[in-house]
């Protein structure tokens, strides 16, 4: 069953058009990771999916229903989640507020405030506490855990590992297949390739806001890879 279907989505930023022809299609429990370079247009196709963004051209449909015309607030109740880059937490409100304000929408579903608190274990001792004072990694599961509590069936995640130690990045990395178990399709933006390519099921590869290549990670090989991110042919290897 398609979860989340994207045709021909063009998406300008004024004249610069940051997201051309993109298309995709997302079945229900897959994990599909979006890599590219520095400004690739990889965050303004999240934006755009979830509903923050107006497409200059093309349609997006969440579980066979268009949701095109719909605002950001609608396609959370269609089932959207955005982990925007950046977290982008309120700072002045605690943990457990920042998760709150994820739960007006809310639908039905397997999320709640305890299944978050038992997703990340260290949560519900430090609940009151700003999240102004969290690290890194701590602020990224409270904004994981903030769009879980609208139940959503298509999770977005803009950047999960960035500026996060590696061994926090494979705890958040762990986090994902609970999520995915709990009924999710996860779109998951990466800079780090090798993380996106270890947990994706397809992944699809950005250059100036273009599909340069596409494929699951078994099928792709490394120079294709390179050449796709970088837009340039890869050095040939010595020896
Ligand atoms: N609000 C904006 N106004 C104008 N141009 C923008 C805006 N947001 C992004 N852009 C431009 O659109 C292009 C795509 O940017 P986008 O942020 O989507 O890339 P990205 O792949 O997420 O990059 P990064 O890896 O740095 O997060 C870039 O050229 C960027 O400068
Ligand atoms: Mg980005």
């Amino acid at each position: 069953m398609t979860l989340l279907s994207v045709s021909g989505l063009d998406v300008h930023h004024g004249q610069l058009r940051a997201v051309s022809g993109f298309d995709i299609s997302v079945e229900e429990g897959q994990t599909i990771g979006v890599i590219g370079a520095n400004g690739a247009g990889k965050s303004t196709l999240l934006r755009t999916i979830a509903g923050i963004l107006i497409p200059s051209a093309g349609t997006i449909s969440i579980d066979g229903v268009d949701v095109t015309r719909m605002s950001a607030h609608q396609r959370v109740r269609h089932g959207v989640g955005l982990v925007p880059e950046g977290r982008r937490l309120f700072p002045s409100l605690t943990v457990e507020e920042n998760l709150l304000s994820g739960a007006y929408l809310r639908k039905e579903g397997p999320w709640s405030l305890d299944a978050v608190f038992d997703l990340f274990p260290w949560m519900p001792e430090r609940r009151a506490q700003s999240s102004a004072h969290l690290s890194g990694g701590e602020q990224q599961s409270v904004a994981i855990g903030r769009a879980l509590m609208t139940n959503p069936r298509m999770l977005l995640i803009d950047e999960l590992s960035l500026g996060l130690a590696p061994v926090v990045v494979r705890r958040m990395y762990e986090a994902l297949p609970r999520i995915v178990a709990n009924g999710c399709s996860i779109l998951l933006v990466e800079q780090d390739v090798s993380q996106a390519l270890a947990v994706a099921d397809h992944v699809h590869c950005l250059l100036e806001g273009r599909t340069v290549l596409s494929g699951r990670p078994t099928d792709l090989g490394r120079a294709d890879i390179e050449t796709a991110y970088f837009g340039i042919d890869a050095p040939a290897e010595a020896g």
